[in-house]
């Protein structure tokens, strides 16, 4: 008799390519190594903020949602976050001083089109909160250790009022596997996710057309 793999472990797996990609993208590649200036890094929390407002608004009407309701932690929100990140590392004026890219115009449109069904929302949902408490962690200390950058400029990595991250994740993987999805909505989430992954490596991409600007020197 074959043990059933349980279904968080199955989209782990199918979006292990992506993720690899999006990691390895150059933007990603140079801001781990600390070759990006302030400026640099500053250009991604502008892009996260367009992106986690059409995902929170999202959240928003999915709140009430049977399936996708439970995925729905305040916690996890990051625009407040970002907000004050934002307004220190740009000033009291920065919502004049950011615009989306194409890749994050495209990102965001897709969000606002799949994110009102359980579906579309929790691969959304997935790719960008979990990689946060994951990876987003090497990205904080970098913050820390290389530009003295601890709290305001940071809050978004920060996740400490979500309690220890492995059981969050223990918790968000059980949501996962006990969703009530047929065969075909999960095949339809991990296609979604698969999507979501390549979504945030275009915008790394085009961060990367400014890369010379953004290296340290
Ligand atoms: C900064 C470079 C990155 C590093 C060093 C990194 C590292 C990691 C690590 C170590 C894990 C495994 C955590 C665990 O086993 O529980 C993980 C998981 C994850 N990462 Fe990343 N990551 C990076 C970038 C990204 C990006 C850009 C995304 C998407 C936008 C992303 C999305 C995810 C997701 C969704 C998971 C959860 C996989 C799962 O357990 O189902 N990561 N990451």
């Amino acid at each position: 008799m074959s043990e059933e793999i349980p279904f968080s472990q199955v989209l782990r797996q199918a979006t292990r390519e992506g993720h690899d990609r999006a990691q390895e993208s150059p933007y990603i590649v140079a801001l781990i190594a600390g070759d990006l200036s302030r400026a640099g890094y500053t250009a991604l929390a502008a892009q996260h903020y367009f992106i986690y407002a059409a995902i929170e608004s999202a959240a928003a009407a999915m709140r009430r949602d049977p399936v996708a309701g439970p995925f729905v932690v305040d916690t996890l929100h990051r625009v407040p976050a970002l907000t004050a990140d934002l307004a220190a590392l740009l000033g009291p004026d920065w919502q004049t001083r950011i615009q989306p890219t194409a890749a994050t115009e495209a990102y965001r449109a897709r969000v606002a089109e799949v994110g009102h069904t359980s579906v579309g929302f929790v691969a959304h949902h997935y790719t960008r909160y979990l990689g946060d408490i994951a990876g987003g962690q090497v990205i904080r200390a970098r913050l820390r250790t290389q530009h003295g950058i601890t709290g305001a400029g940071a809050h978004f990595y920060d996740f400490d009022d979500l309690g220890p991250a492995p059981v969050f994740r223990d918790r968000y993987r059980r949501l996962l596997d006990t969703a009530p999805w047929t065969a075909e909505q999960r095949a339809a989430v991990i296609a979604e996710s698969r999507l979501a992954f390549e979504l945030n490596t275009a915008v790394f991409t085009d961060l990367a057309d400014d890369l010379d600007k953004f290296l340290v020197a």
